[in-house]
C-alpha cells in the first residue's frame, strides 16, 4: 500500500516498535519537509526532516525555546521552566551548563579511558565466559550505567535503582519497563485521561524515588565530601545563591537518565549494525584504526535520541511555511542523518565514511550533547575491546525493541559467542 501523508502517525509508539520508519521520514523529506502533524489529544505540531532546517531551528534559540519541554509526549518527563539545562534557554541555560560542563570536555574524559576499559574488559569476560548473554542487559546497559554512576557518585551497588528509575522516566510508554499494558488504544475522553493519569503515576512515581534516594546520598556528602557531581551540586552557587533541592534533583535526574538511555543505544544498535553488515565488520576488525569513523557512523545510523522539541516563541516562517508563536516543532535527527542532500548512500552503513557531520547529538546550538565526548569514549573502547578478541558476536534470539518515538531503542538482544578459527 502507498504510504500517504495523511496516514502518518509520529505519536505512535508502534510506528517505531519495528524499528525507525524511515520510508515515512524519506516521504516527509521530499513531500513536505515542514509538515502539520495533528495531535489527537488537541492541535498539533510541525515536524522537520531536513538536515539544514534543524541546524537552523537549533541555533536560533529566541525563536525556538527548549523551556516549554523537549518531547512531545503528554506528561513531558523532562520537567520545563528552567529546572534543566535541556529545558531552558540562554542566558539561564548557559549558566546551569557552566556549572558541569569542564567535567564533560574531552581532556577531562579522556582521562577516564584507562577505568572504563577496565569496566569493558569485566563485562567482556562476564559475558564471553557465559558463551552467551542478553547484550543489552549485560553490556550495553551496564557500562553506561556504570560509567555514569561514577560520575554522579552513586555507588556501584546501587546502579540497577537508576537503571530502573531511568528506564520508567524515560520508557513510560514501553509495557515492559512503564508496567503500564494496553489492551485496546483508549477512545472516550475519559479512556484517555485514565491513561494519561497513569502514566504520571509512573514517571512521578520514579522521579519521587528517586530524589529522595539523593536526598539520602546527600545527606552523606554533607558529612564527607567527594569528587562527584552530587557534592558539585550541593555547593554550586549561580549568580551568587545556591541551587534549591528542586534545581539539584533536577540536574541529577537529568544527567542520571541523558547519560544512560542514549548510550547503551548506541552500543546495542551499533552492535546490530555491524552484524547485519559483515562486510563492514570485517573491515573494521581487520583495521582497529577505522573505529572513530565507525562509531561516527554507528552515531548516524542508529541516531539514538530520534528527536528533540523545541516551541516558537514569535510568529515566523521556515521554508516559507508560517508558525506560529506558542507552535510546537519536533525536530527528527533519525531523519536529518539520512537527508539524500548531505549523505551520499544514506541507508548504507559504510564505517569509513567521511565526511560525516552527523546530527545524532543535536543540530549544534547551546544544546549539543553536553555528554558527547563520553558516549563516543564508551562505545570506541567498547568496540575495540570486543573486535580485538577472537570471538564472532552472533545474534541468536529476537531483537525485542522498546515501543518509543523517542528513543531508537533495544531492550533486548540476546547473543553467542562463537570462536573465531583463525
Ligand atoms: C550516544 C549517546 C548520546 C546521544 C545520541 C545524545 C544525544 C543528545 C541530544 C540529541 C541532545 C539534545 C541536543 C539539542 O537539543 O540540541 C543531548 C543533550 C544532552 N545530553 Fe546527550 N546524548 C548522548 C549521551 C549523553 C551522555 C553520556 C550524557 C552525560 C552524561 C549526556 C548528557 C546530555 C545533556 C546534559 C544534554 C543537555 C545539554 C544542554 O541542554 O545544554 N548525553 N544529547
Amino acid at each position: 500500500m502507498t504510504l500517504r501523508l495523511q496516514d502518518v502517525d509520529l505519536l505512535d509508539g508502534d510506528t517505531f516498535v519495528k524499528g525507525p520508519p524511515h520510508h515515512i521520514f524519506r516521504l516527509l523529506r521530499q513531500e513536505a519537509p515542514v509538515f502539520w502533524h495533528r495531535d489527537p489529544e488537541g492541535g498539533g505540531f510541525w515536524v522537520l526532516t531536513k538536515y539544514e532546517d534543524l541546524v537552523q531551528a537549533s541555533m536560533d534559540t529566541a525563536t525556538f525555546s527548549s523551556a516549554k519541554g523537549i518531547t512531545l509526549a503528554t506528561m513531558e518527563f523532562f520537567p520545563s521552566q528552567n529546572l534543566m539545562m535541556i529545558t531552558s534557554d540562554p542566558p539561564w541555560h548557559t549558566k546551569l551548563r557552566r556549572l558541569v560542563s569542564t567535567g564533560f570536555t574531552p581532556r577531562m574524559v579522556n582521562r577516564l579511558e584507562p577505568d572504563i576499559r577496565r569496566m569493558v574488559n569485566q563485562l567482556l569476560d562476564a559475558a564471553i565466559a557465559k558463551g552467551e548473554c542478553d547484550f543489552v542487559t549485560e553490556v550495553a546497559a551496564e557500562l553506561p550505567l556504570q560509567v555514569i554512576a561514577r560520575f554522579l557518585g552513586v555507588p556501584h551497588e546501587d546502579r540497577h535503582k537508576i537503571f530502573q528509575w531511568s528506564n520508567k522516566i524515560l520508557g513510560a510508554g514501553d509495557p515492559e519497563y512503564g508496567g503500564i499494558v494496553i489492551e485496546k488504544p483508549p477512545e472516550t475522553e475519559e479512556e484517555i485521561q485514565a491513561l494519561i493519569e497513569e502514566f504520571r503515576r509512573v514517571i512521578a512515581g520514579a522521579a519521587m524515588e528517586m530524589a529522595a534516594y539523593l536526598s539520602r546520598l546527600e545527606e552523606e556528602r554533607l558529612r564527607e565530601p567527594k569528587e562527584d557531581l552530587v557534592t558539585t551540586y550541593l555547593h554550586a552557587e549561580v549568580d551568587g545563591e545556591k541551587l534549591s533541592t528542586l534545581e539539584r534533583h533536577a540536574q541529577f535526574v537529568l544527567l542520571a537518565v541523558a547519560g544512560n538511555e542514549t548510550t547503551r543505544n548506541l552500543i546495542s544498535g551499533g552492535l546490530l549494525a555491524l552484524t547485519e553488515h559483515p562486510e563492514q565488520l570485517e573491515l573494521l576488525r581487520n583495521d582497529l584504526s577505522l573505529m572513530a569513523t565507525a562509531v561516527e557512523e554507528m552515531l548516524r545510523y542508529v541516531s539514538p535520541v530520534m528527536y528533540m522539541r523545541r516551541t516558537v516563541t514569535r510568529d515566523t516562517e521556515f521554508r516559507g511555511v508560517p508558525m506560529k508563536a506558542g507552535d510546537r516543532i519536533s525536530m527528527w535527527y533519525i531523519s536529518a542523518n539520512r537527508d539524500e542532500d548531505v549523505f551520499p548512500e544514506p541507508d548504507a552503513f559504510i564505517v569509513t565514511r567521511q565526511p560525516n557531520d552527523h546530527v545524532a547529538f543535536g543540530a549544534g546550538g547551546p544544546h549539543f550533547c553536553l555528554g558527547a565526548a563520553l558516549a563516543r569514549l564508551e562505545a570506541r573502547i567498547l568496540f575495540e575491546e570486543l573486535l580485538s578478541r577472537p570471538y564472532q558476536v552472533e545474534i541468536i534470539g529476537p531483537v525485542e525493541r522498546m515501543r518509543s518515538n523517542f528513543i531508537n531503542g533495544i531492550k533486548h538482544m540476546p547473543v553467542r559467542f562463537r570462536r573465531l578459527s583463525r
